[in-house]
């Protein structure tokens, strides 16, 4: 079958198409066709070489989130699974490729009218999202920012902090018409990425979703209310100074709350009874995927390009 390794760490052009044998399902595992594959932005970090310290090597098959229809089970599975339109998390491996195995327990059935693109790009970052405003106690009324709302993690925080009542809902993004189509998905303010909006940006927040980190992660700890929230899901932006604990410390009258969250402590199956009620949601149409474009899966190089560039809205799929 056709697969995308890593040559060599660094840019995009160390990305490789290969033939490679197709997996076999182990015990508890299903054998997925792919259709749809979501390239995301922890690939990018892989593809670099900056996990390497955490055993992601050259040679590396990337990818972790596919949709297709189940084509084999292993030892244990029920065979009912076999012929079903289903999205599967594969780990941090495997992904790209014509055909992928995952453990069971991360296999759902998609519903009728849920494009496989779509389950790629919602599966694993509206689980992020959700978890996120509930980690940071977010209720209806109370003002949300997203930082980095332009990926797919933060397009599903927009929508739910929206629709669940949220006073404000601002984003922070490098672009115009990003900001404009945050608005269309209920962002009430648009800031630059050091939070500057309008004269009418709320001056305080009572929740922040952060997915850069970063440098200037500072900057938006001073953003919270009495009583705020901070939780960081993702570092896009890279690593946050090591002294941004003391800004916190310096704000300890206003009982600021920081947290990090990873929906690796989310039990498996509250994570698939989340990705169950979005899959209908967007099934639907109340809950939408932003699919910034379906390339060929040997363009992945191309699609990793497009990420480094900070050319995409949502999420980039390749199509085996
Ligand atoms: N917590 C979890 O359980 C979990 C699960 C999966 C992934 N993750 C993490 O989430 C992140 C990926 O999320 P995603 O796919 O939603 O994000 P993404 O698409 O990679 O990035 C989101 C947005 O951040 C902005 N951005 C990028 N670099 C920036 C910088 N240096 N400074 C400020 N803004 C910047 C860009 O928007 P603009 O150009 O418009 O500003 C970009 O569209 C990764 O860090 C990944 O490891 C976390």
């Amino acid at each position: 079958m056709k697969a995308v390794l890593i040559r060599t760490f660094g840019d995009p052009d160390g990305l490789e198409v290969v033939e490679v044998p197709a997996p076999v399902p182990a015990p508890g595992q299903v054998l997925v066709a792919t259709e749809a594959i979501g390239v995301g932005g922890v690939d990018a970090v892989i593809r670099r070489g900056s996990l390497a310290a955490y055993g992601f090597r050259e040679g590396h098959l990337l990818g972790s989130e596919v949709a297709g229809k189940v084509t084999a089970v292993g030892e244990g599975v029920d065979a009912s699974w076999i012929g079903r339109r289903v999205w599967a998390f594969t780990g941090l491996s495997g992904g790209y490729a014509e055909q992928a195995v995952a453990a069971v327990e991360d296999v759902l059935a998609l519903p009728d009218g849920l494009t496989g693109a779509d389950a790629v790009t919602l599966g694993g970052s509206g689980v992020v999202a959700h978890f996120a405003l509930e980690r940071a106690h977010f209720t209806p009324g109370e003002a949300v920012l997203v930082r980095g709302a332009a990926g797919s993690i933060g397009i599903t925080a927009v929508q739910l902090a929206s629709r669940h009542g949220a006073s404000a809902v601002a984003v922070t993004t490098a672009s115009a018409g990003r900001g404009a189509r945050l608005r269309d998905l209920g962002a009430t303010h648009v800031l630059d990425r050091t939070g500057h909006g309008g004269p009418d940006a709320p001056a305080g927040f009572d929740v922040v979703i952060d997915v850069v980190g970063g440098p200037q992660l500072p900057l938006f700890l001073d953003k919270l209310n009495t009583n705020g929230r901070y939780v960081a899901v993702g570092v896009v932006g890279g690593q946050p100074p090591a002294d941004f604990g003391m800004r916190l410390m310096d704000a300890f009258r206003k009982s600021l709350s920081f947290a990090t969250f990873s929906s690796d402590t989310v039990p498996g199956p509250d994570r698939q009874t989340v990705r169950t009620s979005q899959f209908a949601e967007a099934a639907h149409g109340d809950l939408r995927a932003v699919v910034h474009e379906v390339l060929p899966l040997d363009q992945a190089a191309r699609a990793h390009r497009r990420m480094d560039a900070g050319q995409v809205f949502g999420r980039v799929v390749l199509a085996p």
